[in-house]
C-alpha cells in the first residue's frame, strides 16, 4: 500500500480557503491505487488533475507513476493553485499548478496528449446560483444534479486525452452514473466503475472512461 501523502504542512487556517482531503479524496486514491498496474502500464507522459485542491489526489498519481512524467493540474482557486505546489514539493512531486476554469487555459495546447486524468468535481446538489464562485464553496457547489461543473469539463475530455488515455471521475449517486455514461458513449468513451463506497449519506464512485478503440496497456 502506498503511504497518503503528507500533508501536514496544511493547518486549519488553510481548510478556511481550500478544501480539506475528505473520504471523497480518499476514495479516489484507492480507485488510483487499484488502477496501479493498468496505469503503470499505460505508460503515461502527461497527467492533469482538475480541481486539485490540497494537490493530495496528483501527488499521490505521482508517487504512484514517478518522475517520468509531467504532472500539470489546475483549480479555480488561487489558494488552492498554492498549497497543492507545496504538497507536491513536500513529497517529492514536481507539479506545475495552473489558476484557471477548468482546463481552458490548457486548451488547446494539451489537445490530444493528457494519458491520465482525474478530477474530483464540486458534487453537491446546490441551486444554480451557489455554482461559479473561486473560493472554498468552488469546492461543494454542484448545482442541478451537482453536475454543473462536471459537464462542461466533458467535452474537453475528448480534445484533452491521449489515444490510450483514461479519465477518473468521482462522483456521488444524484449526478446519475447512468446518464454520464450515455454522455461519453456518444463521444466514444465506455464506463467502468472503479470503486464505489458509502460514506455517511453519500454513495460514492469513481468512474473511468476510456475510447471503446483504445490499445489495450500492454500486459507487464
Ligand atoms: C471536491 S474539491 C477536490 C479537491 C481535491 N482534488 C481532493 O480530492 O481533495 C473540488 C476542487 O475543484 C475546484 N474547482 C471547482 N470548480 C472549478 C473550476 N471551474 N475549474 C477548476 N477547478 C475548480 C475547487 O476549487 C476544489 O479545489
Amino acid at each position: 500500500m502506498l503511504p497518503t501523502p503528507d500533508i501536514s504542512h496544511l493547518a486549519s487556517a488553510d481548510y478556511q480557503n481550500v478544501y480539506e482531503p475528505a473520504e471523497d479524496s480518499f476514495v479516489l486514491l484507492d480507485a488510483l491505487e487499484k488502477e496501479a498496474e493498468y496505469l503503470k502500464n499505460l505508460g503515461p507522459s502527461v497527467c492533469l488533475e482538475v480541481g486539485l485542491g490540497s494537490g493530495i489526489c496528483v501527488t499521490f498519481l505521482g508517487q504512484l507513476l514517478g518522475s517520468g512524467c509531467l504532472y500539470v493540474g489546475t483549480d479555480i482557486n488561487p489558494q488552492a493553485a498554492k498549497v497543492s505546489h507545496q504538497t507536491a514539493q513536500r513529497n517529492g512531486v514536481s507539479l506545475e499548478p495552473v489558476i484557471t476554469d477548468l482546463v481552458s487555459a490548457l486548451s488547446p495546447r494539451l489537445h490530444g496528449c493528457v494519458d491520465v486524468m482525474i478530477f474530483n468535481p464540486p458534487y453537491v446538489v446546490t441551486p444554480s446560483e451557489e455554482v461559479g464562485g473561486t473560493g472554498i464553496e468552488a469546492s461543494w457547489a454542484g448545482g442541478i444534479k451537482g453536475r454543473e461543473v462536471t459537464d462542461r469539463l466533458l467535452p474537453d475530455v475528448n480534445k484533452l486525452l491521449s489515444p490510450g488515455g483514461a479519465f477518473y471521475l468521482l462522483i456521488i449517486k444524484e449526478n446519475d452514473k447512468d446518464d454520464l455514461a450515455r454522455v461519453m458513449k456518444s463521444s466514444g468513451f465506455s464506463t467502468t466503475v472503479v470503486l464505489s463506497r458509502r460514506s455517511g449519506p453519500e454513495f460514492l464512485s469513481v468512474l473511468k472512461f476510456v475510447r471503446h478503440s483504445s490499445p489495450k496497456a500492454p500486459d507487464g
